[in-house]
């Protein structure tokens, strides 16, 4: 993802609409405990409201639909819950692979592929692949990912072509550095969303999210659906961004 924040000014043609809205899906596991159900189910009905967001993002004209599956800090977590979220990405890429191509999804992985399971890798390459052609939507998977060190991996490839004598540390500006982040080429997140109630980026996206909007849902995830999503648009769509500029009133 570049580091120039731009605002939006494709998709359905109004500055006010988001071109790239990522979400942190938080809340699964207080969603199955208020139900009495095992966390796991939790993650289970989350799949099921990505599935259904996935769809809703498309049909609003939103390009880039980047979604927060497994943060690099999850590994703290039981095996147990670490095997059901693994389980899930493989059902999910298995199952649904063939209809996220058919209907136009590109889908993208950020996010650390070492250490991973060789199956997990394949089938990660494969959905990249497969729907490598698709302009529809930008689904953009953060699996094993954590912003913190996205950045310190950038910074190490640069380290290392200073170090070779290929280039002058002179040269290394904020524009330089995230050329070396994950996904150069996709723009910066205009709106960013938590579910859950909670207020922090988690390591998500540190970078990316200089000039984005934030918006907090109070629903935990299994339970958002497109209505909250055109509600987080809604609200979006009344900020006003200022780039670090002035406000349009004033600024001319
Ligand atoms: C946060 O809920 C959610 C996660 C750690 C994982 C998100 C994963 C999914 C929605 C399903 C898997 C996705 C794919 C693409 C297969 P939490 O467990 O932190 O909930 P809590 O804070 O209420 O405990």
């Amino acid at each position: 993802m570049s580091n120039v924040a731009a605002p939006a000014t494709e998709g359905p043609d109004r500055a006010d609409h988001p071109l790239h809205v990522a979400i942190i899906m938080d809340g699964n596991g207080r969603w199955a405990a208020a139900r009495g159900l095992p966390r796991a189910e939790g993650h289970r009905r989350g799949v099921e409201a990505l599935r259904k967001v996935v769809r809703a993002a498309s049909e609003l004209g939103i390009l880039y639909l980047t979604i927060f599956s497994f943060s690099a800090e999850n590994w703290s977590r039981p095996a147990t819950e670490i095997g059901d979220l693994f389980g899930l990405l493989r059902r999910f890429i298995r199952n649904d692979l063939a209809t996220l191509h058919r209907d136009g999804v590109r889908v993208r992985v950020i996010g650390e592929r070492e250490g991973l399971e060789p199956d997990i890798c394949a089938l990660l390459k494969e959905a990249e692949d497969l729907t490598r052609d698709n302009n529809r939507l930008n689904l953009v998977v953060a699996f094993n990912y954590g912003s913190r060190q996205e950045i310190a991996h950038a910074a190490q490839r640069l380290a290392r072509e200073v170090a070779d004598g290929k280039r002058d540390p002179s040269s290394i500006d904020a524009d330089t550095l995230g050329q070396y982040l994950d996904a150069p080429d996709i723009p910066d997140p205009d709106l960013i969303i938590r579910t859950s109630g909670e207020q922090r980026l988690s390591n998500f996206l540190m970078w990316q999210a200089a000039y984005s909007e934030l918006v907090f849902v109070p629903v935990h995830w299994p339970d958002f659906d497109k209505a909250a999503l055109e509600g987080a648009i809604a609200e979006y769509a009344r900020r006003e961004r200022r780039f670090g500029g002035l406000a349009a009133k004033t600024g001319s």
